[in-house]
């Protein structure tokens, strides 16, 4: 008799553990269901005029090592065509704005403000054939986690 009490007592732990660890499962499911659902680069993320603005931010601060055309020289690489699309595929803007705002211009890294970093973003973006819409690109990492880089536009 006691050892039947012992096995439903432990039944009910175990069940109990089972709950937990679903519990867990669905918490950690979240992030990533939400991480399917998010914006890319092919929603139109940026303004054409946040982008013209980005336009001189970049011919003042950046061009001088990436090129006019953002061709990139000598060690310096493009920002645009499939070398520069290709490395970023896959990873989000929060990544490549964090790049640039922790680590250029490379002769003096994090002078630039968050705003001037958003538009040579948009500036980039518009330049690597990515297309503007309604909303200004955000100009913090967070906001901008959720937006994917996507080389090739994803298929409806
Ligand atoms: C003094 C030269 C210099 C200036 C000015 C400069 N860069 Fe760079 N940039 C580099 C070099 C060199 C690299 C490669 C090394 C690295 O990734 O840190 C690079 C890499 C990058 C990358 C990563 C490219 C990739 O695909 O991996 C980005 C993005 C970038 N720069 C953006 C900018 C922006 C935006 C500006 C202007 C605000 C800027 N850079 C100004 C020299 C420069």
């Amino acid at each position: 008799m006691r050892r039947q009490h012992c096995f439903v007592y432990y039944d009910s732990m175990s069940t109990r553990f089972c709950v937990l660890l679903a519990f867990l499962f669905s918490l950690s499911s979240i992030p990533s269901s939400r991480g399917q659902s998010s914006a890319s680069v092919w929603d139109g993320v940026y303004t054409a005029g946040q982008a013209g603005v980005g336009k001189a931010e970049y011919q003042a601060n950046c061009a001088s090592c990436h090129g006019d055309k953002l061709q990139g020289r000598g060690q310096t690489p493009p920002l645009i065509d499939s070398d520069f699309t290709s490395r970023w595929d896959g990873m989000t803007l929060g990544e490549l704005f964090d790049k640039m705002q922790s680590s250029m211009p490379a002769d003096r890294p994090g002078q630039l403000k968050p705003e001037q970093n958003a538009a040579i973003l948009a500036y980039l973006l518009e330049q690597n054939h990515f297309p503007a819409g309604s909303q200004t690109l955000p100009s913090d990492a967070d906001t901008l986690k959720p937006i994917r880089f996507i080389e090739k536009r994803p298929a409806k």
